[in-house]
């Protein structure tokens, strides 16, 4: 909790009214107090999508009249618009890249939804044109600003359980997809559809906290090998596995993620030599964690288990928000906490992953 820091008033514009958009408005509009923030508080200052009845139903829905939100049945009146401090993206992920490109230029600052692009080479443009024209940019990897990843990332670097051995991380759902129609974004290969662009950020944000941050890892990049099998119904990738090893810490991610079948109860594992941290379902925003600890180095034998448990008032999407504002203020043009390697090596990894996969996007902007 900061107090001493005059309350900040940050004014979002936001790109699109789908569900994301609505589950992130719904958050920033909480009362900050009731997540312990005093010195940042959010508003809407405008919402843009294709759709003019759309924007003025999401504003209708969600947000109060006193707050006199701007309505725009296109994005760049958001992107134009002089009240608006940070332009948030909820498009699906083959338009992020032309929307945050719009609103950098525009002068905006921009939280981009996850995959921030659809490959490395577009983020990296992104990264050129924020710092041209000096504005923050960050993918919107709320899972990593949870309190709950705070306190797991914590644990592991306190070093109580250890070196890092191994992490085991699946983020799957059941789509339904024989019934989905085709144009729906999770199938549409336009709409960059498929497992990993959508749910791999989360099995490999978990992978960033337990080894690529780890401190003995030097922030060094892991050599990545994966594989695919794609649904025939649209050809893309319906279950992919990927492991990446990282050799300073002779430490492996096992991870993976499916549109075919639910989630699994305990999601991601996280072995030490000393312990293990359980995290259950939902991977995105678990609401506890476990550690094991070992009665002796690699025993495996748990002699003591301490699980601690999360309340969060709102969806989680909150936290990432108050990152994003409190950052602007300080004039820095990346998050220390999930800063552009990350979001570079997220993309990376992705790329490589598509490419041993045999899945190329019809259309990549870069
Ligand atoms: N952080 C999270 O927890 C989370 C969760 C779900 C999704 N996401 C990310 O958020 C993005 C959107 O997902 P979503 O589930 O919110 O999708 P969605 O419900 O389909 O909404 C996407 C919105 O994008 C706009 N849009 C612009 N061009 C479009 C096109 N050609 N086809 C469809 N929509 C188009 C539409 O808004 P207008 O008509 O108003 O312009 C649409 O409502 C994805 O990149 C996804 O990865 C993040």
């Amino acid at each position: 909790m900061t107090t001493q820091q005059p309350l900040l008033v940050f004014r979002w514009g936001i790109i699109s009214t789908g569900e994301i958009s609505k589950a992130f408005v719904k958050d920033i509009l909480l009362d900050p107090k009731t997540r312990g923030v005093q010195d940042v508080v959010h508003k809407v200052a405008a919402v843009g999508s294709r759709n003019i009845e759309s924007a003025i139903s999401f504003v209708g829905k969600l947000i109060d009249t006193d707050e006199r939100t701007k309505v725009y049945g296109n994005y760049s009146g958001v992107y134009n618009d002089p009240d608006v401090d940070v332009v948030y993206i909820g498009t699906p992920h083959t338009f992020h890249y032309q929307n945050a490109v719009d609103a950098i230029k525009a002068g905006k600052h921009v939280l981009v939804e996850k995959p921030a692009t659809t490959n490395a080479a577009e983020f990296r443009s992104l990264v050129d044109l924020a710092a041209k024209h000096g504005v923050f940019l960050m993918e919107a990897m709320w899972t990593r600003f949870q309190p709950i990843a705070l306190a797991v990332k914590r644990v592991i670097d306190e070093g109580r359980i250890g070196a890092p051995v191994l992490v085991h991380a699946d983020l799957s759902g059941d789509f339904d997809i024989e019934n989905l129609p085709l144009t729906h974004r999770i199938l549409d290969p336009n709409l960059g559809g498929g497992a990993i662009l959508d749910l791999g950020p989360y099995p490999l944000v978990w992978a960033i906290i337990a080894l690529y941050e780890h401190p003995a890892n030097r922030r060094l990049k892991p050599m990545v090998s994966s594989s695919m099998i794609k649904t025939p119904l649209t050809g893309v990738d319906r279950s992919t596995c990927f492991t990446l090893n990282f050799p300073e810490l002779a430490a492996q991610a096992q991870l993976s993620c499916n549109i075919n079948v639910p989630s699994q109860s305990i999601s991601a594992t996280l072995r030490f030599r000393n312990g293990n941290i359980l995290i259950p379902e939902p991977l995105y925003r678990p609401k506890s964690f476990t550690v094991q600890y070992f009665d002796r180095p690699s025993s495996g034998k748990v002699q003591r288990e301490e699980t601690t448990h999360f309340e969060v008032l709102g969806g989680g999407w909150h936290f990432q928000a108050d990152e994003v504002a409190r950052c602007v203020r300080d004039g820095k043009p990346e998050s220390s906490v999930w800063g552009h390697d990350k979001t570079l090596l997220e993309m990376e990894i992705f790329d490589e992953v598509r490419h041993q996969g045999g899945y190329r996007l019809p259309e990549e902007a870069i």
